[in-house]
């Protein structure tokens, strides 16, 4: 297996990069496979009873952000959702759009835009999840200020958008302690309550699952 270097956005997303990413078997198993368990968090009864019944209420409308090639997508697809995949490059999203005219369904829309400007109408949205794309909306060369208010800004329309009794999980790598904290107190301040979810207790960095939903 040829070695896997540690992604760089958004050149890691582009061109050659993309067909790379999507032609990748053990990487479309692998998200696949956080796409189920993200499924099952977003069920999760430790975070309080929960209105809807994934085979009752269909079609829930759930939001994929930063969906990428649609390796996710795909598995909401036959779990029965109504899915909107947002990405920012072009490059991967022609590659759901693929998937999408593969699957012949009318169950997935996919928009090209930035999580941070998210063209969605107020509490539409049963569900949001994001897997390995949500730690791309900021990047180093933002001052710690700016970062604040992206995350922020962030937080809150999610927050707008999401119905009241909607849930979200968002799994991502973030790169340290600062950044999983900055992350992490942008929804609990914005109207967000729940917890997280690492492979390891004592971890700092790599992945994790913040579980959420609206505070009452
Ligand atoms: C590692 S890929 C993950 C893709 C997909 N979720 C998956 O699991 O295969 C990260 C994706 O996030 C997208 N992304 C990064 N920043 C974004 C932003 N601000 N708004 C929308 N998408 C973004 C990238 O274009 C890329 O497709």
């Amino acid at each position: 297996m040829k070695k896997y270097k540690l992604p760089k956005f958004p050149d890691s997303y582009i061109g050659d990069n993309a067909d790379e990413y999507n032609s990748l078997k053990w990487m479309q198993r692998n998200q696949k496979r956080t796409t189920i368990t993200t499924i099952d968090y977003l069920f999760d009864e430790k975070l309080g009873k929960i209105n809807y019944i994934l085979e009752e209420d269909l079609p829930l409308c759930i939001l994929d952000l930063g969906c990428g090639t649609g390796f996710s997508s795909e598995i909401l697809i036959e779990c029965g959702f109504r899915v909107i995949g947002v990405d920012i490059l072009h490059d991967m999203l022609s590659k759901a759009d693929i998937k999408r005219n593969m699957l012949d369904t009318n169950n997935l829309m996919l928009i090209l835009a930035d999580i941070n400007y998210l063209p969605i109408r107020t509490q539409s949205i049963h569900f949001v999840i994001s897997i390995s794309a949500y730690n791309f909306i900021t990047n180093e060369k933002q001052s710690e200020r700016n970062k604040r208010m992206i995350v922020n800004n962030t937080a809150k329309y999610l927050y707008k958008i999401l119905k009241n009794d909607g849930r979200m999980v968002i799994e991502f790598y973030p790169e340290n302690e600062e950044d999983l904290k900055l992350f992490n107190s942008s929804f609990i301040k914005n109207g967000f309550e729940g917890f997280m979810v690492k492979n390891n207790p004592n971890q700092k960095s790599g992945q994790i699952f913040l579980l959420l939903k609206k505070k009452r």
